[in-house]
């Protein structure tokens, strides 16, 4: 049996990229792929705990390297309990957001440096990284309208950072698609979820069963 993809899908906050990953994964099951649909912070028992304690609006919130490290553990026990078994299983992992969005929002959005946040990987998670990782790239026209009809007031506690913060974290993963084009796709986003997933499917073209 060969090993499963894992395929990441990564962006800012309203980028649609639970709504690709469930499109993909129609997809991939069409077509006889057995395959997992994952997110993060989150994934497991342990790691929707983590997320729940990240997320919440209550109290001041955490130091950045606090957060940085809550991030790393969540993801060390997704990585080890669900992630690589589904990959040796030969199923497909479709995981919405992966160390990618560490980088961005803890590295770019927060100060720690990458290598700072790629250690806490290689600790966590064995510096795991997903076969394709597609970055979904929406304009923050779009996002702040879908972003209204999704959240209203009601922003979790990093969704809910200033406007720089988030052109900072979207400037971050536009350079590290820059850095490592053969490991990142980058889909436009602006379009309809239709014509979003066809851009998905042509950038796996070469991975699919
Ligand atoms: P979620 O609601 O899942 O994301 P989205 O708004 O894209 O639907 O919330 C996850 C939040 O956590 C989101 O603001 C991004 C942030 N995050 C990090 O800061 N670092 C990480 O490593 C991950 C996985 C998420």
């Amino acid at each position: 049996m060969s090993r499963g993809k894992f395929i990441a899908l990564e962006g800012g906050e309203g980028a649609g990229k639970s709504t690709q990953a469930r499109l993909l994964a129609d997809a991939l099951r069409q077509r006889g792929q057995a395959c997992v649909i994952t997110r993060e912070p989150g994934g497991t028992a342990g790691a929707e705990a983590i997320r729940g304690l990240l997320l919440g609006t209550e109290g001041e919130g955490w130091h950045p390297r606090a957060e940085a490290l809550l991030f790393a553990a969540a993801r060390s026990d997704h990585v080890e309990r669900l992630i690589i078994p589904a990959l040796e299983r030969g199923e497909w992992v479709i995981c919405d957001r992966f160390v990618d969005s560490s980088r961005a929002y803890q590295g770019g959005g927060s100060g720690l440096s990458d290598a700072e946040v790629l250690d806490l990987h290689r600790i966590g998670s064995g510096g795991l990284l997903p076969d394709l990782t597609l970055l979904i790239e929406v304009s923050p026209a779009v996002v702040a309208q879908r972003l209204a009809l999704r959240d209203g007031d009601q922003a979790d506690r990093i969704g809910g950072r200033d406007a720089d913060y988030h052109a900072a974290v979207a400037s971050a993963f536009r350079r590290f698609a820059a850095e490592a084009p053969a490991r990142f796709a980058r889909i436009d986003g602006d379009g309809a979820a239709d014509a979003v997933h066809s851009a998905v499917m042509a950038a796996l073209a070469a991975l699919l069963p």
